[in-house]
């Protein structure tokens, strides 16, 4: 396959926050690597700031030996390495007092794309957006770009909004939701809405459940302070998962643009019903041998917070009343796998003798690892015997159906190229992200106020007992996570 790159704009992009974690993760190594496929035009250029005094020669090294560590295969190219550097920048600017600003607008260049990336804590997007205003910096074609935790709840979710509306139109604001990047997520839509086969099938006429897992095989580790005060929750729940519902779950839009496919996400968040808090399992994980529970990792040893949470959510409207959602994540679970599965009803009418523990068709969509698409089948088992059925898979992944050799990109490469291109499609927009937390603060404050520990789990196992009850219950099984 051959890959078709088009250029975009020239453009400033300022990150703020450019020594931090994320930066040096994602957002430098995601531009080298758009770099070096010849995305970025010769006249692009990354502006980093950040409170560090950093010379221009030591801001230098630091992305050097971020791209050295997070885009190590990229990196072996000596020349692309230099040539990339050339394009960066490094302005020591105070978000919260008046230093560096005017040194920053000094900086900026006048006839290409202005693009602000707020890497730093939802505390200071608004002083940073006043910043940039009072300064003459921002233009009324820039671009702000934020990162979760968009907010903690519906309250703080609206404060975030008007303090980014006080300086920008919704239209220059691009709230990053990662899943959002993801390839095989772009490609649950054009699955959906680019083939004739599955929208006749695509409701709860044909449709038994959807299971949506998104199992991480990572504890919270170094992040235990973060994660202690949001929980699988706040941090997976309400964001990645809830866009993953959507796309399942959408009707389709009229477009594939901005304002038509965020239209009809709303319609799926604003048609979710209230979660009966018997139909949620949360979990803890608690390691009976050694150190290595979540409280360990918290460093709270009373914590209630949950590191896995499972839910049947069901969606009211025309198109899905009667076919539960169910949805699962945690971490520290049986493996890292991420995956929607689409289980379609049973035929109304067997002829054939009936299968011990017949599953049924379903349409599996793994987004990761090994993204690709799996059809379960029922079938004959060839030879004698009379008409003994089994269950066989239809297996694809992308990487081989398109015989990929190039490394997949990452979602951040593909967002930070929408945001120059200015296209909001892939990002969230204000009033989905406030419905989402008006959908999950019900659940997070009846848990709250029953002020109940989570049950525990143990590391490497596929999460507590009563996620599996939950299914059950209803005569039905999660996949097995892998
Ligand atoms: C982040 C969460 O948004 O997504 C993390 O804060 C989580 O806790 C991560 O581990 C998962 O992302 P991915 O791309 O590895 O599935």
């Amino acid at each position: 396959m051959v890959s078709r790159v088009i250029p975009v704009d020239p453009f400033d992009l300022v990150i703020f926050g450019a020594t931090g974690d994320l930066s040096r993760r994602k957002i430098l190594p995601g531009l080298f690597h758009r770099f070096t496929v010849g995305q970025l035009p010769e006249e692009a250029r990354i502006i980093g700031a950040a409170r560090s005094d950093f010379t221009q020669v030591a801001f230098r090294e630091f992305v050097r030996e971020s791209l050295i560590e997070f885009a190590a295969k990229a990196a072996k190219q000596a020349k692309l390495v230099e040539q990339f550097l050339d394009m960066l920048t490094y302005v020591c600017v105070d978000a919260t007092g008046s230093d560096g600003w005017p040194e920053l607008k000094d900086v900026m260049r006048g006839d290409v794309v202005r693009a602000f990336y707020l890497s730093v804590s939802p505390t200071l997007f608004g002083a940073i957006g006043a910043s940039l205003h009072h300064h003459g910096i921002a233009t009324p074609q820039s671009r702000i770009v934020v990162e979760k935790p968009f907010g903690h709840d519906l309250d703080s979710a609206k404060v975030l909004n008007a303090e980014l509306r006080q300086n920008f139109d919704e239209s220059q604001i691009y709230r990053i939701d990662h899943y959002l990047g993801k390839e095989t997520v772009q490609n649950l839509m054009v699955l959906r809405f680019a083939n004739s086969l599955w929208e006749p099938l695509w409701n709860a006429t044909h449709i038994d459940h959807v299971q949506i897992t998104v199992a991480e095989s990572l504890g919270v580790e170094g992040r235990g302070e973060y994660y202690d005060r949001s929980g699988a929750m706040r941090d997976m729940v309400q964001n990645h998962l809830m866009q993953l519902l959507c796309l399942t779950a959408m009707e389709p839009p009229s477009k594939f643009q901005p304002s038509a496919v965020r239209d009809e996400k709303v319609k799926v968040i604003e048609a979710l019903e209230p979660v009966d808090p018997s139909n949620v399992a949360r979990g803890q994980y608690r390691d009976q041998r050694g150190a290595g529970s979540y409280r360990d990792h918290a460093g709270d040893p009373e914590s209630r917070t949950e590191s896995f949470v499972a839910m049947k959510v069901k969606i009211g409207n025309w198109r899905w009343a009667g076919t539960p959602f169910y949805l699962r994540t945690g971490k520290k679970l049986r493996g890292r796998s991420s995956e929607i599965a689409v289980v379609f009803r049973d035929p109304p009418h067997m002829i054939f003798p009936a299968m011990e523990r017949r599953e049924g068709n379903a349409l599996i969509i793994r987004l990761q690892p090994d993204e690709g698409i799996t059809l379960r089948n029922t079938i004959k088992e060839p030879g004698p015997g009379g008409m003994r059925l089994a269950e066989v898979k239809l297996d694809m992944t992308f990487a081989d159906a398109l015989d990929q050799q190039a490394e997949p990109q990452d979602a951040y490469e593909r967002l930070i190229m929408d945001v120059i291109r200015g296209d909001q499609t892939l990002f969230m927009r204000g009033d989905e992200v406030e419905a989402a937390w008006a959908w999950a603060d019900p659940i997070i404050s009846g848990w709250e106020e029953a002020g109940q520990a989570p049950a525990g789990y143990d590391p490497g196992s596929s999460g507590p007992e009563d996620a599996l009850m939950l299914m059950h219950r209803d005569g039905r099984r999660w996949r097995e996570i892998n």
